[in-house]
């Protein structure tokens, strides 16, 4: 069977039909007010999702319990009568494509700050977490009754508001799974010790959510393991799945991982494609009711391949839907190829952290829908734009679907620029699946490439644009250092392996792609970073950061933080340590810099310049993909103005 037909397959959750198996994990998006009302940005958000196909989408994260079970400023909330209209604006709103709209209830617990409730964190057992560091208050067994009364009140309104279902947010170290885990519950009475015991909170719950609600489908997402020494292991995990089911679920979401091992719930790039589906294929063999898995699926034949050979029966698709909010529709229409995909960077979940609403890398529409998908002036103008890496290609295709007439000239002899070195370190491999994807776009579209193609004065005398786009990029800057034997930029390492072995290599620069190039080079080779500051990698998102230091310790890499380059000669370079005043002298094979990139602006002789020029990406300040899709989006928005 076809991938499209084994994702295409109806199924029954309850009473209620799903009409194929994709669906929208929840995922906070930071886009509600501050009050945790519903905005328009919210609702435009998940009215993408909805009509890109998903059989169903569960909400967000909404807290029963503000302010004290709030996990961060800006989250939904569905604890008060009066935030009912918003909340049934959103469910109609996901339902009218013919997706069943679920939503996710949920109280921080432990893992959570004062910053954001203004009181002291609750907890089943005073016990911080290692992340958050504020020491929870131990709830009283008053204070646990009225948190159940709360999650069965806020289902209530779920009903009323029209969702199709409800999830209890059981999982990632949350209050649910803190009275679940024998981590985080360290009680002694009803609701503490056996697993019984610990299993009664959510069992009250889920019991209260059947007596006073009738046509929610009740799902529960919670951890197989919590991945942290003392928290719930798999075999545990596995007697949960079946409590669950006996307790009345009618849909199970097996998840895993608590903030104190952060990658093992939203993970990072170095995870294979369905990394847990083993362990959730055991807890299917548990239960008879549906079981949704997922976690880094990333291509439709995998997903597909995960339901046909019975690991999980509904498939999980969350950064993928915001990479490419259409995900589900080409999916099922047997085009995954034409699906623009995540590259598991976790930039949307660092914005998060970071008090931004949801943003991602390579869609720069995402969180901005309403913002962002609306209607362009359509013009007939011819667009030149100077350069085929991502902000080229992106500001063509933009310009080109906006009905402009666009030749992409790329000086070089492909196109994809530094996506080309980007893919190259160990679990960054999915950008290259983006750089295909970027140029299978522009090569099905009217857009006419010339490779080869510096952009000079003659090429635009020749063209005669309306308007120049300006999307070079940027060089890496290597500093003048008399005397080094052999000298490099670590991306130009990157993007054309030299194969070297037992080399001794230097690499100047702590920043991401310095500890990338190292971690790359470290297989095979004696690799010391070179860092003035007191911090490697700052610019990178914290939780693969963290995993990047840790691979870089495993391989051996020295590291000389507060230390800089003074010179060198033919068989040794010489570092100035700032911090214990010493000179280190270090024998060396290559000395590779990565201390940051400079623009590329071509020589243009103003006269032949058209009147409007646009400066994009890195050719106006090199920061990255992020900002470079979001810039080259913008292109039609702003053409339109002029
Ligand atoms: C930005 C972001 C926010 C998330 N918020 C939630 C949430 O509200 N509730 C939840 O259960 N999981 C949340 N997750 C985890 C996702 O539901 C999902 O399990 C995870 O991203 C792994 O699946 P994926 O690789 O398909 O994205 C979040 C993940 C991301 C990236
Ligand atoms: S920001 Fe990165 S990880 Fe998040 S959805 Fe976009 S590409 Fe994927």
């Amino acid at each position: 069977m076809s991938y499209a037909n084994v994702l295409g397959k109806p199924l029954f959750l309850g009473a209620k039909r799903i009409k194929n198996r994709i669906v929208m994990p929840a995922m906070g998006t930071g886009l509600a007010s501050a009050q945790g009302e519903v905005t328009p940005a919210l609702l435009r958000y998940y009215e993408e999702r909805a009509r890109g196909g998903a059989g169903a989408i569960v909400v967000e994260i909404a807290c029963v319990d503000s302010p004290e079970g709030k996990g961060s400023l800006t989250q939904l909330c569905i604890d008060r009568q009066e935030l009912l209209p918003g909340l049934a604006e959103l469910a109609e709103t996901i339902k009218a494509y013919d997706c069943l709209a679920m939503i996710q209830l949920h109280h921080a617990g432990r893992q959570t700050s004062p910053l954001v409730t203004g009181r002291q964190p609750v907890a089943p057992s005073p016990k911080a977490c290692r992340f958050m560091r504020a020491e929870p208050r131990q709830l009283s067994r008053e204070e646990i009754a009225a948190i159940r009364n709360r999650f069965i009140q806020a289902a209530v309104i779920a009903e009323q508001a029209g969702f199709d279902g409800v999830e209890l947010h059981a999982a990632h170290g949350y209050l649910l799974n803190q009275f679940l885990s024998p981590y985080t519950n360290l009680r002694e009475d009803e609701y503490g010790g056996s697993l019984e015991n610990r299993f009664r909170l959510l069992k009250e719950i889920m019991e209260g959510i059947k007596t006073y609600t009738s046509r929610l489908i009740l799902g529960v997402r919670f951890n197989l393991a919590d991945f942290v020494k003392g928290g719930i292991e798999l075999e545990e995990g596995l007697e949960m799945a079946r409590l669950i089911e006996e307790s009345g679920a009618d849909l199970l979401n097996a998840s895993c991982g608590i903030y104190e091992s952060g990658q093992t719930s939203i993970e990072t790039g170095s995870f294979p494609e369905g990394w847990r589906m083993d362990m959730i294929r055991q807890a299917k063999g548990r239960v008879s009711i549906p079981v949704m898995g997922g976690g880094v699926v990333r291509r439709p034949e995998m997903a597909a391949r995960f339901i046909e050979e019975g690991y999980i029966d509904l498939v999980w698709v969350g950064r993928g839907m915001l990479a490419d909010p259409d995900w589900a529709n080409k999916a099922l229409r047997g085009q995954g190829e034409k699906i623009r995909p995540c590259i598991t960077c976790n930039t949307c979940f660092a914005s998060i952290i970071q008090g931004h609403h949801i943003r991602c890398a390579v869609n720069p529409v995402t969180g901005r829908e309403e913002r962002l998908l609306r209607p362009t002036e359509t013009y007939s103008k011819t667009v030149l734009v100077a350069g085929g890496g991502p902000a080229g290609m992106q500001a063509a295709l933009s310009l080109a679907r906006a009905g402009s007439n666009v030749v992409l000239a790329e000086a070089g002899s492909f196109l994809g620029g530094q996506m080309t070195a980007a893919q190259k370190p160990p679990g960054k491999s999915a950008i290259a699946r983006l750089q295909q994807y970027l140029i299978t776009e522009v090569e099905s579209s009217s857009i006419q490439v010339r490779l080869n193609t510096p952009v000079t004065s003659q090429l635009l005398a020749e063209i005669k644009p309306d308007v120049l786009v300006i999307a070079a990029g940027s060089k890496p800057f290597i500093p003048d250092y008399p005397g080094i034997k052999s000298i490099y930029s670590a991306a130009e390492i990157l993007a054309n392996d030299p194969g070297w072995e037992n080399q001794q290599v230097i690499i100047v620069g702590g920043g991401s792609t310095g500890c990338e190039a190292a971690d790359f080079l470290a297989e095979k080779n004696q690799v010391t970073i070179v860092e003035k500051t007191k911090v490697l990698a700052a610019d990178m998102e914290n939780m693969s950061r963290l995993e990047l230091l840790a691979r870089l310790k495993q391989k051996q890499v020295k590291i000389l933080k507060m230390t800089v380059l003074e010179g060198a000669d033919d068989t040794k370079v010489v570092l100035r340590s700032a911090d214990r005043n010493e000179t280190i002298e270090l024998p060396y094979d290559h000395v590779l810099f990565a201390v940051g990139n400079r623009p590329v602006l071509p020589e243009l002789d103003p006269d032949t310049l058209p009147d409007q020029v646009f400066v994009i990406g890195d050719a106006q300040q090199p920061r990255g993909f992020s900002q470079a899709f979001f810039e080259a989006q913008m292109l039609p928005y702003r053409l339109s103005r002029c």
